[in-house]
């Protein structure tokens, strides 16, 4: 019961965040036979992760934000969030080792529906972003995060300045609110980005808790 009130939250969620290039978009319900056959590339602190360069469905597949998240949602998983650095750095090590140009991750800019007037979100280039797949909140971006020894966020980018620096919008006025880690785009090494969420990318999913709860609780005897 609580897994599906927390589903039923998450598709509110969404319903409020649909990105304005493609209008009435939804989060995709996690599929029980994807889920229990979900690729398993590597294993850490309880959750199994994929990259979509390395599973044979997804080799050539570069998708926007909410379609990644999609595709990861219907195996029980997510878009990956690096609440820590030792999560980071197998995500930093899986992107140098393979020379992947850049992945989407579930970071996200709080700038939708349900997120106005929200002092303690504000700036939101600091303090309004968060890890979509479990919406825990992120340490402000002018700080090394918690569980951090340093600040993954790049120190450079389009406009040569501190990410994020939402560059896109003095550009033509889209706002970047998806958090991509991008591979040396800027001469600044494996670094996160904010970039507008439209850009097609490969993406890492990692296991969903909260859809992997749901789908056991809703289908007796499956293994997953
Ligand atoms: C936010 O504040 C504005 C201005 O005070 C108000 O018009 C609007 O209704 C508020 N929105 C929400 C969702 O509370
Ligand atoms: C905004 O500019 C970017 C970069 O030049 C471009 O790729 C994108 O299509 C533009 N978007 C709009 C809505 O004009």
């Amino acid at each position: 019961m609580k897994a599906l009130l927390l589903l039923i939250c998450q598709f509110v969620l969404t319903f409020a965040q649909r990105p304005a290039q493609k209008p009435g978009r939804f989060l995709s319900l996690p599929n029980p036979q994807k889920c229990a056959s979900r690729p398993k590339q590597f294993f850490f602190q309880g959750h199994n992760y994929f990259f979509s360069g390395h599973t044979p469905q997804f080799r050539n597949t570069r998708v926007d934000w909410l379609d990644a998240r999609n595709y990861c949602r219907e195996y029980c998983m997510d878009l990956v969030s690096m609440e820590t650095q030792q999560e980071n750095n197998l995500v930093f090590k899986l992107i140098q080792d393979n020379d992947v140009p850049y992945i989407w991750t579930s970071g996200r800019l709080c700038d939708f529906k349900g997120c106005e007037n929200r002092s303690d979100l504000e700036p939101k280039n600091i303090y309004g972003w968060f890890w979509s797949a479990n919406r825990v909140k992120m340490s402000p971006t002018d700080r090394v995060p918690t569980g951090y020894g340093y600040n993954p966020w790049s120190k450079t980018g389009h406009k040569k300045t501190r990410q994020p620096d939402n560059a896109e919008f003095d550009i033509n006025g889209t706002t970047e609110s998806c958090l991509s880690v991008l591979n040396n785009v800027y001469n600044d090494g494996i670094a996160w980005h904010d970039v507008a969420c439209y850009h097609e990318k490969p993406f890492i999913c990692e296991d969903s808790d909260e859809l992997l709860n749901y789908v056991a609780s809703t289908n007796r005897g499956i293994r997953l």
